[in-house]
């Protein structure tokens, strides 16, 4: 803990000067629990956000196509399969973010956003675990981080829901780090205390490794972590395939990639550069830049992220042990900060983050894997328009509509309606068809 001489330096050296002027005015105790508050932040790391990717040096990654995933499906479907069975995968679901686009005040997981039965965007995903554990007859790991803007929510939430029968579930609550006025200066939230925002989805890193459950994962002999996103509404969380090629090629991360719907989709890029796989985010990245031809002719940047991945649990403590850290990378925000005359405003300014994927240039071992976006991409980011609920609402009802024809029933829908598969009868395909009995004609009734 440094000292108050030392805590002063540092907020000198980092032009945080201000805030020692705002403590000074504080009552004894505030001053106490603001000068904690701010002896906490990493002011170093804060300064230096991490640098953009030179576009130059960028080459194709090694990516998994649809072609070679369908010749290798039979073989790496039964090693994850075989790891799943022996309790060495545990779902990881991320859920701290503060919904800002989609404008609600609750956490994003409470959304009531399916179409028939108004089950939750949280029911959805932890019914897809419980389906997974029912598939394999014992409970596996689900893991949710929350944010302290979403903590106690979310835990209420599934309280009163009986855990949506899930014998256990593990929160663990993700780090906030200070936000920034235009000129890289602190900014208050109240009297005596930072303005804060989460740290990113990459905050799951830290928050695993200080929370205890990444040892405990560790010890529990959980090698692979399967990782999503509470916005995904489509995201599996039962993929032996993804499992298996994690596990048969020794990777410490494999990233799920899809080819882009049109140069200009809003994604992160999957890259080579400088002997390393990493994402670059298209804010980095130039409209030529993305139509630019890789050396096969095929447009390099082609992957994109939908944030699905694959983690060795070997591979994260490895790190943990030496201390990493994820980078955090600065975004211009509108702000609600408190002011030098005592008033609430907008302001603009920057959140800083941290982004998982920024773990892909530490892995030794990495590879893509190609997907089909209508089989595991629904994202719900926006109110009204595209990746809205209305959107992802849709597309599941596309994908529900694929397994039923797939299990011989003929389906019509009148323009409008909706199909929805309850994640406890079926999670996936493979899980429809083995119970779903088929032959069925489903009528359209008009309603
Ligand atoms: P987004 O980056 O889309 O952010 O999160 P968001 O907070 O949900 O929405 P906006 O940008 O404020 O509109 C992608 C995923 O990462 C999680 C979110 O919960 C979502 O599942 N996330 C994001 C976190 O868990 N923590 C964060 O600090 C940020």
């Amino acid at each position: 803990m440094d000292t108050p001489e030392e805590l002063a330096t540092t907020l000198k050296q980092h032009g945080q000067e201000h805030l020692l002027a705002h403590a000074r005015a504080l009552p004894d105790e505030a001053r106490a629990r603001f000068l904690a508050q701010i002896a906490q932040v990493d002011w170093e790391e804060l300064q230096h956000p991490a640098a953009p990717t030179p576009p130059a040096e960028v080459t194709p990654s090694r990516v998994l196509s649809l072609d070679e995933r369908a010749a290798r499906a039979p073989s790496l479907t039964e090693v994850g399969e075989a790891a799943y069975q022996a309790g060495q995968v545990a779902v990881l679901m991320v859920a701290g973010g503060q919904g800002t686009r989609l404008g609600t005040v609750a956490p994003k997981g409470c959304y009531p956003l399916m179409p028939l039965s108004h089950k939750t965007i949280y029911q959805v995903q932890a019914e897809k675990v419980w389906s997974l554990s029912r598939r394999l007859g014992r409970p596996l790991p689900f893991l949710v981080m929350t944010s302290p803007a979403t903590d106690a929510e979310t835990r209420s939430f599934f309280a009163a829901h009986g855990h949506f029968d899930l014998p256990e579930v593990r929160f663990f609550c993700q780090g906030t780090v200070p936000s920034l006025d235009e000129r890289g200066r602190a900014l208050l939230a109240r009297p005596g205390e930072l303005l804060t925002n989460p740290d990113g989805h990459g905050g799951c890193f830290t928050a695993l490794v200080r929370s205890g459950e990444l040892a405990r994962l560790a010890a529990e002999g959980i090698r692979h972590i399967v990782y999503l996103q509470v916005d995904n509404i489509l995201a599996p969380a039962d993929d032996p395939f993804l499992v298996g090629l994690c596990e048969a090629e020794r990777a410490d991360l494999i990233t799920k990639v899809l080819e882009k719907a049109h140069p200009d989709e809003k994604v992160g890029h999957l890259l080579r550069v400088g002997g390393r796989d990493r994402i670059i985010e298209y804010t980095e990245l130039t409209p030529e830049d993305v139509r630019r031809p890789g050396p096969d002719g095929a447009p390099l940047y082609r992957w994109g992220s939908p944030a699905m991945h694959c983690f060795s649990v070997d591979f994260l403590v490895r790190l943990a042990r030496r201390g990493y850290k994820l980078p955090l990378h600065r975004s211009r925000k509108p702000l609600h900060a408190y002011l030098d005359d005592g008033e609430v405003r907008e302001v603009q300014g920057y959140k800083s983050e941290r982004f998982i994927f920024d773990l892909v240039p530490e892995a030794e071992r990495h590879l893509g894997l190609a997907i089909r976006r209508e089989e595991e991409f629904a994202p719900i980011k926006n109110a009204t328009g595209a990746d809205s609920p209305a959107t992802a609402v849709a597309l599941a009802s596309d994908l529900y509509a694929r397994w039923l024809r797939a299990a011989g029933v003929r389906v019509s829908l009148p323009e409008g309606a909706h199909i929805e598969i309850s994640p406890r009868y079926a999670a996936t395909e493979a899980q429809f068809l083995a119970r779903f009995p088929g032959n069925l004609y489903i009528e359209e009734t008009g309603t």
